[in-house]
C-alpha cells in the first residue's frame, strides 16, 4: 500500500506508476539467441563501462523518489542480475525503502544455487527463473553457451529451499524451437508447485531477427495444455498484471501466458524501467530514455529527480504492443538485455 506522502502520478492515458524494473547490469552469462545472439554480443561487444553504471546508493535514491510517486513493486533484472557483485546488498537497501512492499528478481538461475539463501535473507520477496525447456539439449541451445539444465534446476531447488515462494518459471516459446516441450514444462510446474508462465516471443530490440511466424500464440499454448490438463481462467491478482492466469481444474496449481503480441496489455501498463546506466524508459519498445544519472550526479538534492520522473510519467503515451500491427516502418529499439525484461 502507498504510504502517506505519496503523490500518485498518472500518465496521459490515466495509467498509474506502480512498478519500477531495474536493470542492474547489461551483462549476462547466457547468450539466448532471442535476446543476446552470440554473433552480436561477442567478445568485442561494448558493454557499459563501470563508471557509467549506477552505484547501489544511486539506484536507491531513484527508488525512494519513485516510491514517493506511487511505486510499490520493484523488480531487479539485467542482463543477468546475479552477475552484478553483491546484488544482495542492493536487495537489502531497496527492502528498506518506505512504500516498497514487493521486491522480485528475474534471473536465468545459472548461479542461483549459491545465492538463493543470501537473497532471501536480504529481503527478496520472490524470484522468477527463466526456463525455456526441460530437454537438456534444447535448453543448452536456447541459452547459447551450453549451460546444463541441471545447474538451473539446482538453482530453482535452492530458491525453493530458501523459502523464496512463490517461484515463477518463465518460458519464451519459439515455434519449432521449444514448442514441443510446453506440456513437459506445465507438468513440471504442476508437480513441483511452480507457476509456469509461457511468454510469446517478442520483437524486442533489433538483433534477434524476430518474425511473426516464430510466435506461438498464447491461445494455442492454452489449448495444448488444456487438452491434457483442463484449465479454468482466473482473474488478475492486481491491476496491470501482464500474465493471464489459469488454474488446473483438478486443483493442482496455476499456469499463465504472457501474450504481448496477440493480446496486448498496454491499457493497464504501470511499469517504468531503469537501465544500469540510469536511463528511464516508459516502454519496453521505446527508442529513447531519459537521463536520470546526470541529475543524480549533479546534485545531492532529489528535487530535480522528482520533477523529471513525474514529468516523464505524466507525458507518457506509450502503447507499443497495441500499435505494433499498424506501425508501417520498423523503428529503432533498445535491447532487452539493456533495458531489462
Ligand atoms: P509478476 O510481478 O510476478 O506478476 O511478474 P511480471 O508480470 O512482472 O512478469 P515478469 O517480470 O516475469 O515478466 C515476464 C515477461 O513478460 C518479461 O520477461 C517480458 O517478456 C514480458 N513483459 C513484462 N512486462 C512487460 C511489459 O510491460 N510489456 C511487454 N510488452 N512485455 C512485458
Ligand atoms: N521475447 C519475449 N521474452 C523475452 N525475454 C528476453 N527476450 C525476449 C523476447 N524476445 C525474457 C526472458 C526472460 C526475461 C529476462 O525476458 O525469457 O524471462
Ligand atoms: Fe541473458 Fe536472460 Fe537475455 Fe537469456 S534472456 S541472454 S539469460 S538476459
Ligand atoms: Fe507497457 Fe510498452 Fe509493454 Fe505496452 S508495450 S505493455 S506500453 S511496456
Amino acid at each position: 500500500m502507498p504510504t502517506d506522502g505519496v503523490a500518485q502520478v498518472e500518465d496521459r492515458l490515466g495509467r498509474r506508476l506502480r512498478d519500477l524494473r531495474i536493470s542492474v547490469t547489461d551483462r549476462c552469462n547466457f547468450r539466448c539467441p532471442y535476446c543476446m545472439p552470440a554473433e552480436v554480443f561477442g567478445k568485442d561487444y561494448a558493454f557499459l563501462p563501470r563508471d557509467e553504471i549506477l552505484t547501489f546508493e544511486e539506484i536507491v535514491r531513484i527508488v525512494r523518489v519513485a516510491a514517493a510517486q506511487g511505486v510499490t513493486k520493484v523488480r531487479l533484472t539485467g542482463g543477468e542480475p546475479l552477475v552484478r557483485r553483491e546484488v544482495e546488498r542492493l536487495v537489502a537497501m531497496v527492502a528498506a525503502v518506505d512504500g516498497v512492499d514487493d521486491i522480485a528478481m528475474t534471473t536465468n538461475g545459472a548461479t542461483l544455487a549459491g545465492k538463493a539463501k543470501a537473497l532471501k535473507e536480504a529481503g527478496l520477496t520472490r524470484i522468477t527463473v527463466s526456463l525455456d525447456s526441460l530437454d537438456d539439449q534444447v535448453f543448452q541451445a536456447m541459452n547459447g553457451v551450453g549451460a546444463p539444465l541441471a545447474r538451473v534446476l539446482d538453482g530453482i531447488d535452492a530458491a525453493s529451499a530458501a523459502g523464496l515462494a512463490p517461484i515463477k518459471l518463465n518460458a519464451v516459446v519459439q515455434r519449432g524451437v521449444n514448442d514441443g516441450g510446453i506440456l513437459d514444462l506445465a507438468r513440471f510446474g504442476r508437480e513441483r508447485g511452480f507457476v509456469v508462465r509461457f511468454i510469446e516471443y517478442m520483437d524486442v530490440g533489433t538483433t534477434n531477427g524476430w518474425r511473426l511466424d516464430d510466435v506461438v500464440p498464447a491461445a494455442e499454448i492454452v489449448e495444448t495444455i488444456g487438452a491434457e490438463y483442463p484449465l479454468q481462467p482466473l482473474g488478475a491478482q492486481y491491476p496491470g498484471e501482464v500474465a493471464r492466469r489459469y488454474r488446473y481444474a483438478d486443483g493442482e496449481g496455476e499456469v499463465g501466458v504472457i501474450a504481448s503480441v496477440t493480446q496486448p496489455f498496454c491499457q493497464g501498463c504501470t511499469r517504468a524501467r531503469l537501465t544500469a546506466e540510469g536511463k528511464l524508459y516508459t516502454c519496453l519498445f521505446a527508442t529513447a530514455g531519459h537521463d536520470l544519472r546526470a541529475i543524480l550526479r549533479a546534485s545531492g538534492d532529489d528535487a530535480g529527480l522528482e520533477a523529471l520522473l513525474s514529468r516523464v510519467w505524466r507525458d507518457r503515451v506509450d502503447r507499443y504492443s497495441e500499435e505494433r500491427a499498424s506501425l508501417m516502418a520498423p523503428r529503432e529499439r533498445i535491447e532487452m538485455s539493456y533495458v531489462g525484461g
